[in-house]
């Protein structure tokens, strides 16, 4: 009876405590920090608008946050947003921040991938991944790809959805559009996506599925998520099936370029185009990387999410931001008709690349797109070595750190009294040129020697697409459709972008 007393009693005081902290934390919108659960329960409830919360948190603290994970797991993260610690972890302190085995871990479906690795590793692969971007059949190859895909996909399916009236998810649109022209300078493969038909594409909806268990593995101690895995239940068994097609898809493509390469060197000798896997199985030997099936399954992975995801999560941003503001529509093809030829007029015309390169006005709203909707909306880094931030915080290797880039671009601290407004204008100097950010302040290509590699090839296509939309088509979301962050790794609309398509000229 005592001992049952004694338990009783137990309970009572633990159940008294945390009612007393729960009371004292009644007051703060801020993540309350319960015994032994730390900040975890708070995480969960905000989960569904995590980047919007991030970017409240944030901005109440000051620009940096401790969040606390449960007694039991490693996971208690400094979030910042301050411009100084995002230069002492990304440039300044590079060696001590390397992506490390706890991210290797949750982004395990990437493999040994750019993305995924360190030292050795990720040097050979980041120099043979530059010289292939730069390369000018390369430059070459993209500009036609890109162009081919505007003409003969996305038009005729703008013009078809335009003529029936339909309503049409642009962000469908856009992963489509990405994924076939990624999958082409990939893999020298076209999956044909783009098409009227809207055909069901297994490989892209897997790639979305594996991106939100990659996310929900940010949110739950290792425990569990490794729990689910061996369950096979929740976002685990999703990543699990996800996973098996990813492998399977990639797999036959480069199946296929072996046999075709072994055929013929054809491919090699092309002038047409140089896609990456074909360079990667040439050139095998001369790059001191060891080109086998699963290097290879990486590598066309990694660049895969790379190009398709990031690259049609901005367009998806952008093309509703200007659509939303006529003032920012008005200028754009202010500046769109400002470089068409005398005998052009006004009337349907696609765009060249090397036409759009100079427009500085498109150029403006593209990164103000960019700074408030970055396709990778937050990153995280662990120290080797513990280590004083420049903000004054301390963390060590059991710690992670985030860099909330969606929080970024809404600072006011950052950007201006006016930092959550679209406003292109702030990109441009008083004598009507670019005007320039520091990456440790505009974070979206990321900043140091991990900076994007692609970032010409995104505003290669970013520009290619929008200056067909923008120009020939009227865009109009349609009313009542709700626009929200998805919670994922990549920044999608949660329920695509649904609108209705008007021509400009008959
Ligand atoms: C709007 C489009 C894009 C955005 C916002 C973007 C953003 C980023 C960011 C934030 C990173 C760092 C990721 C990390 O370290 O975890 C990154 C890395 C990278 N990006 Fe992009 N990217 C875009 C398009 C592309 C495209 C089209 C390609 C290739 C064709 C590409 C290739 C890469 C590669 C290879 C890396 C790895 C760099 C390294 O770790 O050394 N990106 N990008």
């Amino acid at each position: 009876m005592g001992l049952i007393l004694g338990y009783a009693e137990i309970i009572l005081a633990i159940v008294c405590f945390l009612f007393m902290w729960s009371f004292r934390n009644m007051n703060s919108q801020m993540p309350w920090n319960w015994p032994l659960l730390g900040m975890l329960p708070s995480l969960f409830l905000h989960v569904h608008r995590f980047h919007e919360r991030c970017a409240d948190v944030l901005e109440w603290s000051g620009g940096t946050f401790l969040l606390r994970g449960p007694w039991f797991s490693n996971m208690d993260i400094l979030g910042t947003v301050d411009p100084a610690n995002v230069h002492f972890i990304m440039s300044a302190n590079f060696a001590n921040f390397p992506k490390g085995p706890e991210f290797k871990k949750i982004f395990e479906v990437l493999g040994d991938g750019i993305f995924n690795t360190d030292l050795d590793l990720w040097t050979n692969q980041r120099k043979q991944a530059r010289a292939l971007l730069n390369h000018e059949r390369f430059r070459k190859f993209l500009i036609k790809t890109s162009w081919e895909k505007v003409e003969k996909g996305l038009i005729p399916v703008l013009e078809h959805v335009a003529k029936q009236g339909f309503v049409v998810d642009l962000q469908d649109l856009f992963q489509r559009f990405t994924f076939d022209t990624t999958c082409i300078l990939v893999t020298g493969y076209d999956p044909g996506c783009v098409s009227i038909e809207f055909p069901d594409v297994p490989f892209s909806k897997a790639m979305d599925e594996a991106e939100e268990a990659i996310f929900m593995r940010h949110c739950l101690p290792e425990s569990v998520w490794k729990l689910q895995k061996w369950l096979c239940i929740g976002h685990e068994h999703k990543l699990t099936k996800a996973w098996g097609v990813l492998d399977d898809v990639i797999g036959k493509y480069v199946s296929m370029k072996r046999k075709e390469l072994s055929q013929s060197r054809k491919s090699d000798g092309d002038e047409e185009g140089l896609d990456l896997l074909t360079s990667y199985i040439n050139e095998d030997e001369g790059m001191g990387l060891d080109c086998d099936d699963k290097f290879l399954r990486d590598t066309i992975l990694n660049f895969m999410i790379a190009g398709r995801d990031t690259t049609s999560s901005a367009l998806t941003w952008f093309l509703w931001l200007v659509s939303t503001h006529p003032e920012v529509e008005k200028k754009i093809r202010e500046e769109l008709n400002s470089i068409l030829q005398p005998k052009e007029g006004e009337k349907w015309k696609l765009f060249k690349v090397e036409e759009l390169k100079n427009l500085v006005y498109l150029h403006s709203a593209l990164c103000e797109s960019l700074r408030l909707y970055p396709p990778v909306p937050f990153q995280h880094k662990a120290p080797v070595q513990p280590v004083i931030l420049p903000s004054g915080h301390y963390v060590n290797p059991k710690m992670k750190v985030m860099f909330s880039l969606y929080a970024m671009g809404r600072m006011g601290f950052i950007w201006g009294k006016d930092s959550k407004e679209f406003k292109p204008e702030r990109w441009i100097t008083d004598r009507g040129t670019i005007k320039y950010e520091p990456s440790y302040k505009f974070l979206a290509f990321n900043a140091g020697p991990r900076t994007c590699l692609g970032k010409e090839v995104a505003f290669t296509q970013l520009k290619s697409v929008a200056s067909a939309i923008i120009h020939n088509y009227q865009i109009q979301v349609v009313e009542g459709h709700p626009v929200t962050p998805n919670v994922s790794v990549i920044l999608y609309m949660k329920h695509g972008l649904k609108v209705k398509v008007t021509k400009r000229w008959t």
